[in-house]
């Protein structure tokens, strides 16, 4: 591996810090995919979350980098940026191929590889910003030794990964906070399932600037309006 790489571009580490919704494309009609995230980026959303499933570390399998290529100019023209969620085995196999699709920010789960360092390393030498997602029975002290070096965001499971429109599990927001506080002010804070109008808000109060959203975004029979009431929900409009 080398050491001297690109860096994640200080925009997408920008839009990842911010206190924004985060619509996931799961939840969305593929055959109207494109006129979709359209809608929900004209209605202001900057960050588009793409959840790629592989049938080993979660039994779906949703798609993979041709999704991320499919979508990458329509939402860099916009200005936004494409957040991918790797729910993979050995995450490390696909960091470049992602990478090289467009994907902005690339997450991967401490529990699919036993070389998470080695994996965050080689996405900010790809020149996409480093996450890490943890599921719900993953303490949050498994970032303690990554979160300070190579880390730009920390994706908190809600519910356990895998399906779209879950219950959001309590406990998440006390997670939330011990994430928070262990973790540099510099490393986004992501809270990833079971994001309505009623548990937007308690996230932010524990901590969390970006709040993914499925099917109560693209769920709904108006993503866009679905969208500005996530972001009044949220209380971060
Ligand atoms: C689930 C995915 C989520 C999913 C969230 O494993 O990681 O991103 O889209 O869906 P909702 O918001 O419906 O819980
Ligand atoms: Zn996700």
């Amino acid at each position: 591996m080398t050491t001297s790489a690109a860096a994640p571009a200080e925009a997408t580490l920008r839009l990842l810090r911010e206190r924004r919704i985060a619509p996931s494309i799961l939840s969305a009609d593929f055959a109207r995919l494109g006129e979709q995230v359209g809608e929900v980026l004209a209605a202001g959303a900057r960050v588009i979350h793409v959840d790629v499933m592989d049938g080993h570390f979660v039994p779906p399998i949703t798609f993979g980098a041709l999704m991320v290529g499919a979508l990458a100019d329509q939402v860099h023209e916009a200005g936004g940026i494409l957040d991918v969620h790797l729910m993979i085995e050995r995450p490390e196999r696909y960091v470049a191929e992602v990478a090289r699709a467009g994907a902005d920010g690339i997450t991967i789960h401490v529990e699919a590889t036993a070389h998470v360092h080695y994996t965050l390393q080689a996405i900010r030498e790809a020149g996409c910003a480093a996450g890490a997602a943890l599921c719900p029975a993953t303490p949050a002290g498994a970032l303690g030794e990554v979160g300070h070096e190579v880390l730009d965001l920390a994706l908190c499971m809600s519910v356990n990964p895998g399906w779209g429109g879950q219950e959001f599990i309590p406990f998440s927001l006390d997670k939330l906070s011990r994430l928070r506080r262990a973790l540099p002010d510099h490393v986004a804070l992501e809270v990833d399932g079971g994001v309505h109008g009623a548990t937007a808000r308690p996230c932010v109060d524990a901590g969390a600037n970006l709040l993914v959203t499925g099917s109560a975004v693209f769920g709904a029979p108006d993503p866009a309006g679905a969208y500005a009431s996530m972001v009044a929900a949220a209380g971060i409009g």
